[in-house]
């Protein structure tokens, strides 16, 4: 059984912090921020709004907007996300009681910001294996819960919100061949951890909050980045001019020009959501798809290749017809 995507939504916390709000606490500016990352403004969660409630907000959305989609059919939940609202229940759990739904499986999934193209892998496969007919893929953070306000590497970088899309049963293949991968030798390159433990033989740090070492993981998303678009359109027979849009997470618009450049691609044609909600994660990539059909530009039709890479590290692409 073949697979495609009927809907995307979104949800972005109301919350709007700009540059110069990081000014109050550490040394930093618009102009710093802006140059070398593209963040203009970035959402951040209220004190009492979890991630289960930014999936339950764009789950409501997602129905809103498509009066044809009937929730209740769906029978199977899939939450990407390093920031669960606890370890457990499970956040997919808490959606799933959120939204009333009685009769769907549910199960978080952690592989940081390429979570989400993993949520579609998933629902691919259940739907090929033909145990399961309704999918709902989510991608949904509430970093600034877990950001390190003192490291001003990292905390101008991050955002929060929620993206989900359902996953369905097609005639024709519209969600194709897939990648995906992981490099667990840069585990301690990007980690958020409450346990006292050793990665990659060293003691990380166990405060609960995240740590990047940007220049690392800047270097191998290029390059990583790159190379699996190359051979996520080989394992397609397809060509990147029969691409539409590219959107890749959105972690640093610069790695988005490095990678276009890299493959000679325009770079019109991959699509953000880094400007005004700066790196949202597992949520990165619906939110660029929900700003990009929204603006018009994403239509029936069009080919699109997602590809999500961050903490792990880890990879995880596809192209699928819209
Ligand atoms: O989402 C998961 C995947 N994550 C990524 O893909 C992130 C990849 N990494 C990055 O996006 C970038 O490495 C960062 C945005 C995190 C950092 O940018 P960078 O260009 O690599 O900066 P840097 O760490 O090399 O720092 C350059 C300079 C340093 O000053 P000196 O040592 O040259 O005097 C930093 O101390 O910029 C300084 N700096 C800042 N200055 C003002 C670092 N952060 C700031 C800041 N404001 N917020």
């Amino acid at each position: 059984m073949e697979s495609k995507i009927t809907a995307i939504a979104v949800y972005a916390p109301e919350k709007r912090i700009t540059n110069s709000y990081f000014q109050q606490f550490i040394d930093t500016n618009d102009e710093w921020i802006v140059s070398r990352t593209g963040i203009r403004e970035r959402r951040f969660a209220a004190d009492d709004e979890f991630t289960s409630d930014l999936c339950i907000k764009a789950a409501k959305n997602l129905a809103a907007e498509n009066p044809e989609i009937a929730l209740a059919d769906v029978d199977f939940i899939i939450v990407s996300t390093t920031t669960a609202d606890q370890v457990m229940p499970s956040t997919a759990s808490q959606v799933q009681n959120g939204l009333g739904l009685t009769n769907t499986g549910a199960l978080d999934i952690m592989s940081a910001c390429s979570g989400f193209v993993y949520g579609l892998v998933l629902a691919k496969g259940l739907i090929a294996a033909g145990t399961h007919k309704k999918v709902l893929v989510f991608g949904a953070e509430t970093l600034s819960k877990f950001t390190d306000f003192t490291d001003r590497t990292s905390c101008i970088l991050f955002g929060d919100g929620a993206g989900v899309a359902l996953v369905e049963p097609s005639e024709k293949a519209r969600i194709f061949k897939v990648v995906t991968g992981s490099d667990g030798s840069h585990g301690k390159d990007l980690y958020l951890s409450q346990n006292n433990n050793i990665v990659n033989g060293e003691q990380i740090d166990a405060n609960g909050k995240i740590h990047q070492n940007g220049k690392v993981v800047f270097k191998w998303a290029i390059q990583t980045v790159s190379s699996q678009i190359i051979k996520l359109l080989a394992i397609n027979s397809m060509k990147l001019e029969e691409l539409d849009w590219i959107i890749l997470h959105s972690a640093n618009m610069r790695i988005l020009e490095g990678v276009a450049n890299e493959i000679n691609y325009p770079i019109d044609k991959m699509l953000s959501s880094i400007e005004y909600l700066g790196n949202t994660s597992s949520a990165s990539i619906p939110l660029a798809f929900d700003i990009a059909s929204k603006a018009g530009k994403i239509k029936q039709g069009n080919k699109v290749l997602m590809l999500g890479f961050g903490g792990g590290l880890t990879f995880s692409g596809v192209i699928v017809e819209i």
